[in-house]
């Protein structure tokens, strides 16, 4: 008998470990900022990204990498992946959000911040991403016309070594098209927590604007932490 309450007393304290330790990998991981990253084919997101990570270190999950990376392991699952990906479609939100769900917990101790870039594709991505993952604290909207996106990929493929199955006119049109069905109504639902920046500059003006919106996300982020304690 004796044993027995030993053993449950032992069960408790280590469930209550466990709790505790949840907790607290919760309340560290509200502590660092989720950014979306979002806007057309060629807008510019993976170029805005690079820089970000420069400057704040941040972990750089771009959801056509991860993608990618399935694709060049030469798994079944790869090739339909990629069959989706040259048609310009989108796959499917169990993939993507599975993907960068793995990516996230394995980065999360670690990381001073997640920018999710090519995430939410189509409104309900994101909100299965905030009720799964987090709720992402900014999203950032390059906001750039069809033609310059086009042209930016084009010349894109023309200087690369390494061309990408879907930068070709036929698909990026089909992209284009993806992009322009279902963008109004992610802006919309997350009109409170998107900062629309003109993608049409020079990579160094936009970077001005990212820089502003990231300190102010951290500035909150701080005070937040700040009036918990
Ligand atoms: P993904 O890999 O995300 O491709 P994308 O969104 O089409 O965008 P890109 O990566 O081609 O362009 P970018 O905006 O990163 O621009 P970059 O900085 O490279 O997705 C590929 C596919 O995967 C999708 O089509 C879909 O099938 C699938 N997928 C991905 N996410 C998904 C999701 N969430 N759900 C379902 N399916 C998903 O710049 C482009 C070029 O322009 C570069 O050469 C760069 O140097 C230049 N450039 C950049 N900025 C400037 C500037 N300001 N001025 C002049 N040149 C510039
Ligand atoms: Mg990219």
């Amino acid at each position: 008998m004796l044993f027995m309450c030993h053993q449950m007393a032992m069960k408790k304290e280590a469930v209550e470990k466990l709790k505790a330790e949840e907790l607290r990998k919760a309340r560290a991981s509200s502590d660092i900022p989720i950014i979306w990253i979002l806007g057309g084919p060629g807008c510019g997101k993976g170029t805005q990204c690079a820089k970000i990570v420069e400057k704040y270190g941040f972990t750089h999950l771009s959801s056509g990498d991860l993608l990618r990376n399935e694709v060049a392991s030469g798994s079944d699952k790869g090739r339909q992946l990629q069959e989706i990906m040259s048609s310009g479609g989108l796959v499917s939100n169990a993939e993507v959000l599975s993907l960068l769900n793995d990516a996230i917990v394995r980065a999360k101790g670690s990381s001073k911040g997640f920018l999710i870039d090519g995430y939410p594709r189509e409104k309900n991505q994101g909100v299965e991403f905030e009720a799964r993952v987090a709720p992402a604290d900014l999203a950032l909207y390059f906001d750039c016309s069809e033609d310059t996106m086009l042209q930016r990929i084009m010349a894109r493929a023309a200087a690369s070594s390494v061309k990408r199955e879907d930068d070709n006119e036929k698909t990026i049109r089909a992209r284009l098209q993806t992009f322009r069905q279902n963008t109004n109504a992610i802006l919309e639902l997350y009109e409170a927590k998107t900062l629309t920046i003109n993608a049409e500059r020079d990579v160094e003006d936009i970077f001005l604007e990212v820089v502003q919106a990231i300190d102010c996300v951290l500035k909150k982020k701080k005070q937040a932490a700040a009036a918990q304690c």
